[in-house]
């Protein structure tokens, strides 16, 4: 979806371009492209401010069609997200026209603010991010997404605008299948069906993904996770995919939460709410997206996906809230609350992830507390890590991403709140307050000294409302962060 043309662009006739512009700055160069900011400009309502925006028809001496320009504000205030913003507000403007291509000005004069490379990657990544519809269940489809982005970018930077653009397209396409399975109702996914979903769209990648049954985790000693499966007519999967390429330097595991649906259990939640539960899942979706978007990347290091897939729901066969479990590691934990799911399949998924593959490193994605959405709000997920230099990489990861990510504390003197009376953990704090931290330290028991982060999504993970490069319903959050990250240790190793 995303071509790359260098500028100059004057002899080239397009059909709709868009235009980003500055209120202090002329931000282009390219001799045919400065005239039409000026004819834009010259219009009284328009003034580059930020969120401004005017379409010119046949603009005088232009082999264009139709102009639109955008403002981005002042130049010293730009970021990478000013332009991710930018050219995803363009791409829901396009769509509602209902184009099938256009073409964007890639800006050449920015200032000292931000460098060219941010420039082109945040309106890449807007541009494919906002070009994303779901209706899948709507008879009539509305919105249809653009087929064609052309980025007019100068001469001099057309080589690295036609890498990044791969990239961002195998990145940024991965994270719209990510939403896709997050928006997803829980009747049509449920663990075998998300499972195999998993494994057709890796496959076309040329990953080969693994599905463990309900008997294997019976055998396995899987007895948290299907603790919380057994209350569901819907059996338990659990979806293991390695990228696996030769001599790698180092041996990550990503473990995603893959609740399809979380009612809560016999500890039933309020209906209030109820049906985003079906999102539950968003943990396990972003790492499977991850695991895509990798066979494209193909980055030095070993990484195994790990997915533990459940439904949690209450029932004659479910779990009681006081019922004793052993989970794969033989801890035995008291199911204080049957709500509290999420960090019994964690702590199996991990603590056999650890066992199997030695890794040097696992990163865990969860919808796991609404105590972290309530800390941190919607956009912002807590990292908690027993490793330093792994949260400061990963929150660094979110800064350039804008999946953003706060680091939260691991205080050891809190894990008092988690014990039980009768076995050797409960999966519920006997303290009111600091849910995130418990429920991360509960996590921290079942990796030992493997350097861990665990990321909090349940805020980030659906958005309420529509954002600039978002519709609301599932964001597709972390698959940017974690390619981001891993990308980056290939740079430079975490552990080396
Ligand atoms: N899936 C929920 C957390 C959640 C809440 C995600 C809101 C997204 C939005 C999780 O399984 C849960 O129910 N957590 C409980 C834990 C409690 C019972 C200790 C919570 O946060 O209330
Ligand atoms: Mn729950
Ligand atoms: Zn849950």
């Amino acid at each position: 979806m995303l071509e790359v043309q260098s500028l100059p662009f004057g002899q080239i006739p397009v059909g709709t371009l868009v235009v980003l512009v500055c209120e202090d700055r002329m931000i282009h160069t390219d001799p045919a492209i400065v005239p039409l900011i000026e004819a834009a400009t010259g219009v009284e309502e328009f003034n580059g401010k930020k969120d401004e925006t005017l379409t010119l028809f046949h603009p005088d001496g232009a082999l264009v069609r139709r102009a639109i320009f955008f403002g981005l504000g002042k130049a010293a205030t730009l970021t990478g997200e000013s332009f991710r913003a930018g050219a995803g507000k363009a791409m829901g403007a396009l769509i509602r026209i209902g184009l099938s291509e256009a073409a964007i000005a890639v800006p050449d004069a920015v200032g000292d603010a931000v460098d060219s490379k941010t420039v082109l990657t945040g309106l890449m990544e807007g541009a494919v991010l906002a070009n994303h519809v779901f209706d899948r269940y709507k008879a009539e489809k509305k919105k249809k997404t653009l087929s064609r982005v052309t980025f007019f970018c100068p001469a001099d930077q057309e080589e690295i605008a036609r890498v990044l653009a791969d990239d961002i397209a195998s990145v940024c396409g991965a994270t719209l299948v990510a939403r896709d399975w997050v928006n997803l109702p829980a009747n049509d996914k449920p663990p075998f069906v998300f499972a195999q979903m998993i494994a057709d769209t890796l496959a076309s990648r040329g990953l080969v993904v693994d599905i463990k049954d309900e008997k294997w985790l019976a055998e396995a000693g899987f007895g948290a996770m299907l603790a919380v499966s057994q209350g569901s007519t819907q059996p338990p999967r659990l979806v293991t995919v390695d990228y696996h390429p030769e001599n790698p330097t180092q041996t990550l595991v990503l473990v995603g939460k893959g609740v399809t649906f979380d009612s809560g259990g016999i500890d039933i939640k309020p209906a209030s709410g109820m049906e985003t539960m079906k999102t539950d899942m968003a943990g396990a979706a972003a790492v499977a997206a991850t695991m895509m978007a990798l066979g494209r990347l193909r980055p030095s290091m070993r990484v195994v996906g790990v997915m533990p897939l459940v439904e949690n729901m209450p029932s004659g066969t479910a779990t009681r809230p006081g019922d004793v479990v052993r989970a794969y590691s033989g801890t035995t934990i008291e199911i204080g609350n049957t709500d509290a799911e999420g960090r019994l399949i964690l702590a199996d998924a991990m603590a056999w992830a650890i066992d199997t593959w030695h890794p040097d490193l696992v990163i865990d994605l969860a919808t796991l507390t609404g105590a972290c959405a309530i800390a941190l709000g919607e956009s912002i997920a807590g990292v908690f890590s027993n490793h330093t230099a792994l949260s400061d990489a990963l929150v660094a990861s979110g800064n350039t991403t804008r999946d953003r990510c706060w680091a939260m504390p691991l205080p050891d003197d809190y894990k008092e709140l988690l014990k039980s009376e009768i076995a050797d953990l409960s999966n519920m704090s006997s303290g009111r307050y600091g849910g995130a931290i418990t429920a991360a330290l509960f996590l921290a028991s079942f990796v030992g000294d493997t350097p861990w982060a665990h990321i909090d999504i349940a805020g980030p993970a659906r958005a309420q409302k529509a954002g600039a490069w978002c519709g609301s319903g599932g964001t597709g959050f972390g698959v940017r962060l974690l390619c981001d990250f891993i990308l980056g240790l290939q740079e430079k190793p975490l552990l080396a």
